[in-house]
């Protein structure tokens, strides 16, 4: 019997490949780029199921190009580059990683806030240029952390992950979201403040939210007038939840002290202005780049994508209305 084809928009880990080949044939972009929409468009007709990522743009004129795709895998937990609104209106099955890149990103995070508060990368290039002329009393002083307030906004997987891994510093760590987390409460006495407080108390602004209508652009210039001038702010979740020329001017203006980086508001650019700031440290989206979350979440895509195509409920579908219409 003539399997039936699953496209994959970028090579992933060799995992979920392997996974999917066994019953499918398998078709992946063979270019490490992005395809274009048009390259999409082309690329998926025919395939029964589309295995696709974060800078693949989802949307009614790619489902309708293809009627004959009856899912679509997202590699990432973030899947605000597909419309799943059209794909629901056309009962087609959407689905994410969750779980597999939660310590990986809490890491990343902590990563840049160290980074950034101790100022890791200027040191680090002051010791390569070869000017550095013995130990100073003044040189680059940073932000403390032990016992500092850290404030995570948006207190899901992730952001619990990250407020849980601040128990070595003994930090207070202050939250905003819509809903009570117990397990913050309880295991840090973690209070659950509203976003004035949490822009004012904050001495750490660590992002979780998902990028939404209502959470693009909640970082803006009001709020960073907000923060504290000693304030360091942390972004592993979407670029476009922070206005980024602000971010730019309130690091510019010491209005923060601060910022450690990791996804930005129109990738692959940075805002102008912010990769010529020495108080910015910036990464390229690589926050769940370890090796075992970007193993697992090729795995649980391929996962997701080999049940979709068997009429099965995908495990991690965000749209789980098609299964009942
Ligand atoms: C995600 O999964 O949403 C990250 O941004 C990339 O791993």
């Amino acid at each position: 019997m003539k399997k039936e084809k699953i496209y994959i928009t970028r090579e992933i880990p060799r995992a979920g490949i392997d996974f999917l080949s066994e019953e499918f044939e398998v078709e992946v972009n063979p270019e490490d780029r992005p395809l274009t929409p048009a390259e999409l468009l082309e690329k998926i007709r025919g395939a029964a199921g589309v295995l696709c990522l974060l800078t693949d743009r989802i949307n009614g004129e790619v489902f309708d190009a293809a009627p004959g795709v009856r899912g679509y895998a997202n590699y990432a937990v973030g899947y605000d580059n597909i419309d799943v609104a059209a794909a629901t209106k056309r009962k087609i099955p959407v689905s994410n990683t969750p779980g597999v890149l939660t310590d990986a990103t809490a890491e990343m995070a902590w990563a840049l806030l160290f980074s950034a508060a101790r100022r890791i990368i200027e040191s680090d290039a002051c010791m390569r240029s070869g000017k550095w002329e013995g130990w100073g009393p003044l040189q680059f002083i940073g932000g403390d952390i032990s016992g500092a307030t850290l404030g995570i906004l948006g207190a899901g997987r992730i952001g619990t992950a990250m407020a849980l891994k601040s128990r070595g510093f003994g930090m207070k760590v202050l939250y905003q979201d819509a809903f009570e987390n117990t397990v913050l409460e309880q295991e840090l006495g973690a209070r659950k403040v509203d976003f004035d407080t949490i822009l004012e108390e904050s001495d750490y602004l660590s992002i979780h939210v998902p990028l939404l209508p209502e959470t693009r652009g909640l970082i803006n210039a009001d709020a960073f007038r907000k923060m504290k001038k000693s304030a360091y702010l942390i972004n592993t979740a979407r670029g476009p939840i922070v206005d980024e020329a602000a971010l730019v001017d309130a690091l510019r203006n010491g209005e923060i002290a601060g910022a450690g980086i990791d996804v930005y508001e129109k990738e692959p650019l940075a805002a102008p202005g912010l990769s010529e700031l020495s108080n910015v440290v910036m990464t390229p989206h690589t926050a769940s780049a370890t090796f075992s979350s970007r193993n697992n979440m090729a795995l649980k895509a391929a996962r997701n994508l080999a049940a979709m195509l068997k009429g099965e409920k995908a495990p991690d579908c965000v749209n789980p209305e098609v299964y009942k219409m």
